[in-house]
């Protein structure tokens, strides 16, 4: 089995803009969008929920819902969009998520997340995979985890993303939820053990890449999210370190690459602080990293933010050029 190495589905900063900022800096990475409602999907404005400019990257859709008929229909729908694999979020906590019963909430009720996915199964051909914790509650042992992957294999789950966590669903937010449990990453491993021929990767507090290629040690793939999203060009070490790519893009080379991307997107009426608030992280931890931050958010992450001011901090990076690789 292939390894691979993902960026997390991350609500409000994986959308299609960010997609392509991060197909940019890696070609091997796999990217996942952030969670899309199935009622949306079916309710709402298709082209502009799912839509997204072609890459080479895969990128899967990832979807929350709990009703079998509406994820069926919101998977018909979407498989024209150009993803490679729909994902049914079985791993959010959040209040409101809960109240509408989709996420972590449903690894409570095994038999309607097999429900779920033996409907989103039929209806497209794309494949069918789960995304979800190592337990809930006071619900945290490793034969509550195999039973319930089982539940999802024999529903149809090609592969299962394990945050390697469990959701305490009352006590926390979902932001505390992101870092008070214990990373228990042998759960993960055991998983592997147990099922050998399937694809299980693991998410969680991964934050270099040596910490990358001692999990690829034990499983098929390691998923990053926060990482990532506040230091984009993380990925550009995991291009070097673990594809063995040659030809990283410098930081530079991945702005320059963006403004025919910035100029398409908003001339068909995207915001472009909806772009550039994506890049924020983009020099982390280089020089100038601050003016960058600073220019950005005083300048570009505003409503009315313009192009010419896209170029006029381009000028700015041209006579710096940061080249380096560190982060
Ligand atoms: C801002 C934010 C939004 C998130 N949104 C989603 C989501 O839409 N779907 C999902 O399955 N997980 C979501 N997560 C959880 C991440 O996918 C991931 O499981 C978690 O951040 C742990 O990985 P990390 O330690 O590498 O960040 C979100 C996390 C963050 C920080």
């Amino acid at each position: 089995m292939k390894k691979t190495v993902s960026v997390a589905p991350m609500m409000d900063c994986t959308d299609k803009h960010e997609i392509y900022f991060l197909s940019l800096i890696s070609k091997n990475i796999h990217l996942y969008s952030e969670m899309i409602v199935a009622n949306a999907i079916i309710r709402g404005d298709r082209d502009k929920l799912l839509s997204f400019k072609k890459i080479s990257n895969p990128v899967t859709l990832q979807i929350g819902g709990s009703n079998p008929n509406e994820l069926a229909e919101a998977c018909k729908i979407s498989e024209d969009y150009g993803y490679k694999e729909i994902n049914l979020n079985l791993g959010c906590p959040s209040k409101k998520v809960q109240k509408n019963k989709f996420g972590a909430c449903l690894m409570q009720e095994p038999d309607l997340v097999a429900k779920c996915i033996e409907a989103m199964s039929k209806a497209t051909k794309l494949p069918v995979t789960i995304k979800t914790r190592i337990g809930y509650n006071e619900v945290e042992n490793f034969e509550f985890l195999k039973s319930f992957i089982q539940t999802t294999k024999d529903a149809g789950s090609k592969k299962f993303i394990i945050h390697a966590r469990k959701a305490l669903l009352k006590k926390l937010s979902p932001k505390e939820n992101l870092n008070i449990p214990p990373l228990k990453y042998e759960f993960v491993y055991q998983l592997k053990e147990h099922f050998k021929n399937d694809e299980i990767i693991i998410n969680g507090g991964i934050k270099t890449t040596e910490d990358i290629k001692h999990h690829l040690l034990k499983v098929d793939g390691a998923m990053i999210g926060r990482a990532i999203y506040h230091s984009p060009y993380f990925l550009a070490e995991i291009e070097r370190d673990i594809f063995n790519n040659k030809n990283v893009p410098t930081r530079s080379d991945v702005m320059e690459k963006l403004i025919p991307y910035i100029q398409e997107e908003t001339s068909k009426g995207a915001q472009l602080n909806h772009i550039m608030r994506h890049t924020v992280g983009l020099f982390h931890g280089q020089n100038g990293s601050k003016t960058w931050k600073q220019y950005l958010s005083k300048n570009m992450c505003i409503r009315d933010a313009d192009l010419q001011k896209v170029n006029h901090i381009m000028d700015q990076v041209r006579k710096t050029n940061p080249v380096s690789l560190e982060r």
